[in-house]
C-alpha cells in the first residue's frame, strides 16, 4: 500500500525552502519541521502564518484535528467539559499523531530528529502529551496557554528537549498553576523549560510570537 495512505488527516505540508536546504547543508546544519497544532474549532491553515514568523524557513507539518466536539469543531481528542479530558481517547489520538509525523516523514523526507510542535491551546495541549508519552518523536516544543494533559505513569525522558512555554496571567481556562505543574512535570523529567508570562487571556499576543523567535534561534536544538 502506498505510504501517503497512512497520512489519515486532513493536513498541511510546506517543504524546506531548497536554497536554505543546501546552504544549511555546507554548515551540517538541519532545517527543522514545525509540527503545528491548532485550537479547538481551528484548522490546518490557522497557524501556518504564526508558525512562519516563528521561522521562516523550516518546513511545515499541520494536520487538523480529527475530534469535531459539538459535530463542528475540530479538536485533537475528546473532552468531558472544559480542562476535563477523556483520557483514553487522549492517549489514542496522541499515539495516532505520532504514527502520523512519522509516516509523514518517511513520505515528505524530513528529519525525525528535528521536529519542533507548535501548539496554541488544544493544540498545545496534545503536543505537551506527545512529550509526556512519547518524547522520542520531539526535539523541541513551543506551547502557547497549555495545560497539564496528563500524569504518565511513568516520567519521560526530557533530557535535551527544549520547551518553550507561553501563559496568560489573566487565562479563564488555564489557571496560572495548572501551567506551572506542566512545566514542572517538564522540568523534573529533565527538559529545559522556559515558562514566558504575557499580560492577557487565552488569546495570544504579539509580543509572545516574537519572544518564541527569538528563543527558538537561541536554543538552536
Ligand atoms: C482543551 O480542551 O484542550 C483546553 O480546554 C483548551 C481548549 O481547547 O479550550
Amino acid at each position: 500500500m502506498n505510504i501517503k495512505n497512512h497520512l489519515d488527516f486532513i493536513y498541511k505540508f510546506i517543504p524546506a525552502s531548497e536554497k536554505e536546504t543546501e546552504r544549511r547543508k555546507t554548515q551540517s546544519k538541519v532545517i527543522p519541521t514545525l509540527f503545528v497544532l491548532h485550537g479547538t474549532g481551528g484548522n490546518e491553515q490557522d497557524l501556518i502564518p504564526l508558525a512562519r514568523q516563528i521561522s521562516s524557513e523550516a518546513a511545515i507539518l499541520s494536520p487538523r484535528g480529527k475530534v469535531l466536539e459539538n459535530g463542528v469543531y475540530p479538536r485533537y481528542f475528546r473532552r468531558l467539559a472544559e480542562g476535563i479530558f477523556d483520557i483514553d481517547d487522549l492517549k489514542f489520538r496522541t499515539n495516532e499523531l505520532v504514527d502520523f509525523v512519522k509516516n509523514a516523514s518517511k513520505v515528505y523526507g524530513f528529519d525525525m530528529h528535528h521536529v519542533i510542535a507548535v501548539g496554541y491551546s488544544n493544540g498545545a495541549n496534545i503536543a505537551a502529551s506527545i512529550l509526556l508519552l512519547h518524547p522520542e518523536i520531539l526535539s523541541a516544543a513551543i506551547l502557547f496557554r497549555a495545560m497539564v494533559p496528563l500524569v504518565p505513569r511513568v516520567s519521560p525522558d526530557l533530557n535535551n528537549k527544549y520547551i518553550f512555554m507561553s501563559s496568560g496571567i489573566y487565562d479563564p481556562i488555564v489557571p496560572k498553576q495548572d501551567a506551572e505543574r506542566l512545566a514542572d512535570l517538564f522540568k523534573k523529567s529533565g527538559a529545559k523549560v522556559s515558562l514566558y508570562w504575557q499580560n492577557s487571556g487565552h488569546e495570544l499576543v504579539i509580543e509572545e510570537v516574537k519572544r518564541a523567535k527569538e528563543w527558538l534561534l537561541q536554543c538552536s536544538p
